[in-house]
């Protein structure tokens, strides 16, 4: 197969993902695009022709896919075009994250005949996999990229090279992560959170506040507020952080399916 064009369709909150993404479109041989799925904007409407590629790359929020991704890739299409499912994770697991995001773009017209996993610094509690993606990480994304474009190379049509993503039917139940950040008392109401909040769960006129009902956890607010002053509470945190940094003792490698 000859790839007339590869798109990069990128979710990352906390930044993890979008390095390992850039390392593998690092290895594109043909032309390729790149979208930020993370702002809030209408649904993508993108038809895929059967020799451009798509790779998707999002982290896992409780073992699925963010749920925002849903509405902003509804419209895109495939003529039975190549896709390829990439997934970071904070050491914990990956849940049916890949399989969910295959399902959705095989019910859009593409044929996954990739998928990857990998561990990315967790984006609520940076001491757990905080070095990740560390050098053998990225030398792992890279070696996954010259994999693909081999078997790309080799393929005469998607439909010859697809693969099965590791996930269960039915999915598990999404569930909300237990707490929400919030503005502190030196907030300045500039609304750069509010602007950049990916679900709108910061009112544009209230900065200071969280619709709980809406925020999906992603961090984005506390990445972008310029002062410093978005974040969890402590108090709400604790808990869930010592859970948290039991079940991710064991140090987890990338897994990869080509
Ligand atoms: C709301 C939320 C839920 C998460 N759920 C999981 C999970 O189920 N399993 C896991 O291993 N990591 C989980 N993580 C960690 C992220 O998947 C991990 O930090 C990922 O690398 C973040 O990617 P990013 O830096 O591109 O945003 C979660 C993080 C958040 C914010
Ligand atoms: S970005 Fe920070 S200072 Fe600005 S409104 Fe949001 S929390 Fe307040
Ligand atoms: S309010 Fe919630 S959903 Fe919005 S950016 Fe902050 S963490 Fe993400």
């Amino acid at each position: 197969m000859h790839l007339q064009s590869t798109t990069f369709m990128t979710f990352s909150p906390g930044g993890k993902t979008k390095t390992i993404m850039e390392t593998v479109a690092r290895h594109c041989q043909c032309r390729s695009f790149s979208v930020n799925l993370l702002p809030h904007q209408d649904p993508l409407r993108r038809q895929f022709e059967s020799e451009e590629l798509l790779v998707t790359g999002f982290p896992v929020y409780s073992g699925r896919m963010p749920s925002p991704l849903v509405k902003r890739l509804a419209y895109i299409k495939g003529n039975r075009s190549p896709a390829v499912v990439i997934a970071t994770y904070g050491n914990h697991f990956y849940g049916d994250a890949l399989l969910e995001m295959a399902d959705f773009l095989s019910s859009r017209g593409f044929v996954v005949i990739g998928g990857a996993a990998f561990i990315g610094r967790h984006a609520v509690f940076p001491d757990i996999a905080e070095d990740r993606p560390n050098a053998s990480d990225l030398k792992r994304a890279s070696a996954f990229a010259q994999t693909l474009e081999a078997k790309i190379n080799r393929l005469d049509h998607p439909d010859n090279g697809a693969v099965l993503l590791p996930g269960h039917h039915p999915y598990q139940k999404a569930k909300r992560f237990p707490a929400v950040p919030t503005s502190t008392k030196d907030c300045r109401i500039c609304g750069v959170c509010a602007i950049n909040c990916p679900v709108q769960a910061i009112p544009r006129d209230a900065p200071d506040k969280t619709d709980r009902d809406k925020c999906i956890a992603c961090t984005t607010c506390i990445v972008h507020c310029p002062y410093h002053c978005r974040q969890f509470k402590k108090r709400d945190l604790f808990l869930i952080h010592k859970k948290a940094v039991k079940t991710t003792r064991v140090i987890l490698s990338p897994e990869t399916w080509l």
